[in-house]
């Protein structure tokens, strides 16, 4: 098995003084749920996302050779413009990260990055965000040591990921991909994310995800402060259970197409999670009315078409409606005639399943 020490380097093989590189990452979308940490961000228990495709970061990294003061030296742009509230995340990150990359003192870096998908639209960028960080660091990485295998790479691009931002290390490689160990999926752990090993349906290509945006707003609860939430959890140890139960009927469901079968889990995941900050002290209600009105009319919907259509959401009130691409256009209609007025200004994203961070 690999241990986080695995990821310590011994000596480079190769210098450079300055450059260049340029990464995407894309967001995920969690079918089964991380909610809940232990140790050193290691998730309580497995989850498994599709890997989006348009919703993504554009991260450009530029660094330069310095003496090494001790400090790290880095310049945050976001747009091509400064922003310093950006930087505090950024500096933690590297403190996390430095002895896993112990080059990073020695440069001066110039971050510079953008999101596809509007500004404050309540997606979270911090998966997409990392992951193209991470990306990044381990292109310079590979070059201090060209002989590391493509595993590695992307195995300790994860690992870095994940040390950002949970929900990141599945934004690094692969359309489905898994965190966490689970006793039924080889090479599962909980140091990064793995693209699943197992059979994937055709239903499951070009699968569709169309993002209505409920609430813009701001975050109500962080997502340090959601993941704390499950320390004393009445009910923190079952729903860890029921994570390695929804995930290995998902390994089933992947293989068999079973899309009502699919449905049932990925729905029930995203109300347990939203049950789970209802029932935590202090307890959070993140769904507005407009969440409700959508899922509401996607189950009429559904129970009248038959169309294999339904939701899922994070820790907010956007809804994800997820979707095979055989019913794009039903649904895509759907959500105009039905869905739309429920939206914070009208506005939707439509985004499908992805395969991961990309140079460019
Ligand atoms: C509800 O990855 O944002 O989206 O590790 O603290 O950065 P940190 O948390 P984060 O948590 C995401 C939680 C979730 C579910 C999921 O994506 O699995």
């Amino acid at each position: 098995m690999i241990a986080a020490t695995d990821f310590i380097p011994s000596a480079y093989s190769q210098t450079i003084d300055k450059g260049q590189f340029q990464w995407s990452a894309p967001s995920n979308i969690a079918l089964v749920k991380y909610w809940g940490k232990k140790g050193n961000q290691l998730p309580a228990n497995p989850s498994v996302s599709f890997t989006l495709n348009n919703c993504k970061t554009i991260t450009k990294l530029a660094f330069a050779k310095k003496i090494n003061t001790g400090d790290f030296s880095f310049d945050l742009l976001f747009e091509g413009k400064p922003k310093e509230d950006f930087k505090p995340k950024i500096q933690k990150f590297l403190e996390r990260i430095e002895i896993y990359l112990p080059f990073l003192k020695d440069y001066h870096f110039t971050i510079d990055t953008e999101n596809t998908f509007p500004h404050s639209s309540g997606i979270a960028s911090s998966a997409s965000g990392m992951a193209a960080l991470a990306m990044n660091f381990m292109n310079l990485e590979r070059t201090l040591n060209p002989e590391m295998t493509e595993e590695y790479f992307y195995q300790k691009a994860s690992f870095l990921a994940r040390l950002g931002s949970g929900s990141a290390c599945r934004s690094v490689k692969g359309e489905v991909v898994v965190w966490g160990n689970h006793a039924n999926i080889q090479g599962s752990s909980d140091l990064f994310g793995v693209p699943f090993p197992g059979a994937i349906h055709y239903n499951f290509k070009n699968f569709q995800d169309t993002i209505l945006l409920v609430d813009k707003g701001e975050k109500q609860v962080s997502s340090t402060v959601g993941h704390d939430l499950m320390h004393n959890h009445p009910f923190a140890e079952r729903r860890f259970t029921q994570a390695h139960e929804n995930l290995d009927q998902l390994i089933t469901i992947f293989e068999n197409g079973d899309l009502d079968q699919f449905i049932k889990i990925v729905e029930s995941e995203a109300l347990t999670l939203h049950a789970m900050m209802m029932t935590s002290i202090p307890y959070f209600i993140l769904m507005k009315p407009n969440t409700l009105q959508i899922i509401n009319a996607i189950w009429k919907f559904r129970n009248e078409t038959q169309i294999p259509v339904c939701f899922t959401l994070d820790a907010g009130a956007n809804v994800h409606v997820l979707y095979p691409n055989k019913v794009k256009e039903k649904v895509l209609q759907f959500i105009q005639d039905e869905l739309v007025g429920y939206c914070q200004n009208a506005q939707y994203l439509c985004d499908e399943i992805g395969v991961g961070s990309v140079q460019h």
